[in-house]
């Protein structure tokens, strides 16, 4: 998300920079003005809690840092807005940088976009980091960081997007995150989170962000809270989540994309039989349950659904036809208990 928001940008700034390097030169204005002190002294104390490592030769004292690699400033206010060190190798995991997440992060006031992914950064999110007023993308994604999901990062009140993802997080998702206002994606995927779905969930007061809990330990059933919600994105695969999750099949609501719920490989045990869907449904995944019942006729009715399967549940009867439904073979509806009909053999 982030990189394609910045690197157009950072291209631009290139652009831009070239084009006037001439005159800054001529007009004595020394490059290294470019740079704020204090985004100046943050980054070098950031490079030295990543022990200066050779990835980052361009973060030379006495240098614009506005023109070093993985930062980008703002052209009007010359301010460091965007950190991004990644491998781009998703899974290499901790590439050419070790250390910890410096608390200098905090200094950089103007900074909108952190993105550090798959580097050798170990510890904890520093407090400091809720002095970034204007952070909107906090994404530390495939890191060795560990520890509880720090509650003070709902402070960040900007924030449209947070990846935690494949990180050695423990400890319960905070409820507290319900007061995110603008939050549009939380992602905290392969994890060790444990604990409940937090009830609060039920009740986002602005954004209702998309859900990213799959490959983690969490228990209990999904909060009844839920049914209130317009949730377009629910992945909570590979969890130990127990009882009914109808309440998030939803027939009403706007979605510029369309609705995608992954619940596979949990122990939700709910009769299918009767669900009805929203015609904008593009994926769902109910594989590996204890789902009984039969196969919704509703199902046909859905415009264009890209993924599903059932397999895998305690679901009987014959499968429905017409529609969509002549897209998935038999992959889709194996190890259920007494499923019948194409794909399947006769009833
Ligand atoms: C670090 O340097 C290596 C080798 O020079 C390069 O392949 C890699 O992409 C760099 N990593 C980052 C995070 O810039
Ligand atoms: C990661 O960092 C830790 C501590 O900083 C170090 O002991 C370990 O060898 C590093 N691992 C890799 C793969 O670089
Ligand atoms: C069933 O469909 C899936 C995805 O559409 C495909 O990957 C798979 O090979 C198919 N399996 C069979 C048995 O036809
Ligand atoms: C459905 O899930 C089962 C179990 O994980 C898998 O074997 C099968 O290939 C999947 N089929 C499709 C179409 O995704």
């Amino acid at each position: 998300m982030s990189a394609t928001m910045s690197i157009p940008t950072l291209f631009l700034f290139r652009f831009l920079l070239t084009s006037f390097l001439t005159i800054s030169i001529s007009d004595c204005a020394s490059t290294s003005s470019h740079c704020h002190p204090q985004d100046y002294n943050a980054l070098l104390q950031i490079k030295k809690a990543f022990n200066n490592p050779k990835n980052l030769t361009s973060w030379e004292p006495n240098t614009d840092c506005c023109q070093w690699h993985h930062i980008h400033c703002d052209l009007k206010t010359n301010r460091v807005d965007t950190v991004e060190i990644t491998t781009g190798i998703r899974h290499s995991k901790y590439g050419y940088l070790s250390g910890v997440i410096s608390p200098s992060f905090g200094d950089l006031s103007y900074l909108k976009v952190l993105y550090l992914e798959s580097l050798n950064i170990t510890g904890e999110i520093p407090i400091s980091i809720t002095k970034l007023k204007n952070l909107e993308y906090l994404l530390l994604k495939n890191l060795n960081l560990q520890g509880p999901i720090p509650t003070f990062l709902v402070q960040l009140s900007k924030l449209y997007y947070l990846d935690l993802a494949y990180n050695h997080f423990t400890g319960s998702i905070p409820p507290i995150f319900s007061k995110f206002t603008k939050l549009q994606g939380l992602e905290l995927s392969f994890n060790k989170l444990t604990g409940n779905i937090p009830e609060s969930f039920g009740h986002f007061v602005g954004v209702v962000p998309n859900l990213h809990f799959t490959n983690n330990q969490l228990t209990g059933s999904i909060p009844k809270s839920f049914a209130k919600m317009n949730f377009e994105m629910i992945e909570f695969g590979g969890n130990n989540l127990v009882g009914d999750a109808s309440m998030l099949f939803k027939t009403n609501g706007y979605s510029e994309y369309g609705y995608d719920i992954d619940l596979s490989r949990n122990m939700f045990e709910f009769d299918f039989s009767n669900i009805k869907f929203h015609k904008d449904l593009n994926s769902l995944d109910l594989s590996h349950n204890n789902i009984y019942g039969s196969v919704p006729k509703d199902l046909a009715m859905v415009k264009d659904l890209q993924f599903f399967n059932v397999s895998y549940n305690r679901l009987c009867g014959e499968i429905p036809t017409g529609g969509q439904m002549s897209k998935y073979n038999s992959s889709s509806y194996i190890g259920n208990k007494c499923l019948c009909g194409s794909p399947l053999p006769v009833c």
